[in-house]
């Protein structure tokens, strides 16, 4: 592993000069916009870069990006990689790794998610304050790379207080519905059934996923803090489940994204 962080950051660092990205950005389903807000100083296909595992979900154009977000440099991946596309969690969480080597000193994560929370609607956005792992994996699993973390890492405040009141702060300012939540993840890719949804909310679920909580694990190992958003885009609410598409999922995301481009973009320039 150590060999493969190496022989990745080396040939990044030759593109990239001396570009020293300060935090990094996972962009989640239909949420990639927030690139075009970057000012982009160069891109590497995934495809191009050594190690790198290739996302194979069509709208996931799979590109890493250095640029500048509010006046800081970050690096942000456009496409991420989920368990449910065959990945092990080592190659899931890989970049995470290279970020931290590159110099990154903050990761911002995005995702869409379902609702099991009936205050959180279509449309809003969760702040993450927590997760529960319902992934059948862990991306620590096997020797500990001992460079980077402990063997058994605190996870006590997986996601930064600060920029979690930061971030709602910004909401509030700007009429945007956005609130406190939990985060489940589900290995996918199906949805949950009726019976799945009631379980995750009865365990103390706000919202559900396919992402997020494996690159969490990983940057709460190397003592990177995290700040993570949902925007919800469907509600998994048990008694009065419908059937939701993916396409349905991928337009919700899109039309509430530029809120939650906006406070990412706010609460980048006040680290
Ligand atoms: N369940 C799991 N993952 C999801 C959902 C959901 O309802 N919505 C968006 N991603």
């Amino acid at each position: 592993m150590y060999h493969s962080i190496n022989e990745t950051t080396e040939f990044i660092r030759r593109k990239i000069g001396d570009f020293a990205p300060e935090f990094g950005i996972i962009l989640g389903t239909g949420l990639g916009k927030l690139v075009d807000e970057i000012e982009v100083e160069y891109q590497l296909m995934y495809s191009n870069i050594p190690n790198f595992p290739i996302s194979t979900v069509e709208f996931h154009s799979g590109k890493l990006i250095f640029g500048k977000l509010s006046g800081r440099n970050v690096v942000a991946m456009q496409g991420r990689l989920h368990y449910y596309e065959g990945y092990d969690m080592q190659q899931i969480t890989f970049p995470i790794r290279i970020m931290k080597v590159l110099g990154v000193q903050k990761l911002f994560v995005s995702n869409a998610a379902g609702s099991l929370n009936p205050d959180v609607k279509k449309g809003d956005l969760g702040i993450i304050e927590d997760h529960i792992n319902l992934l059948p994996d862990n991306p620590l699993r096997g020797q500990n790379l001992a460079e980077f973390g402990p063997r058994f890492p605190d996870m006590s405040e997986p996601y930064n207080r600060k920029m979690i009141e930061q971030a709602l702060e910004i909401a509030a300012k700007h009429a945007i519905a956005a609130r406190k939540v939990v985060y489940v993840s589900s290995a996918g890719p199906n949805l949950e059934t009726k019976a799945e949804y009631r379980y995750m909310r009865l365990i103390g679920g706000d919202v559900v996923g396919m992402s997020t909580v494996p690159e969490v694990i990983v940057a709460n190992h190397m003592a990177l803090p995290v700040f993570a958003i949902s925007v919800v885009t469907d509600e998994g609410f048990h008694e009065q489940l419908k059937p939701v598409s993916l396409q349905e999922i991928v337009t919700v995301a899109e039309k509430a994204e530029p809120k939650m481009t906006l406070i990412l973009k706010e609460l980048i320039a006040l680290q």
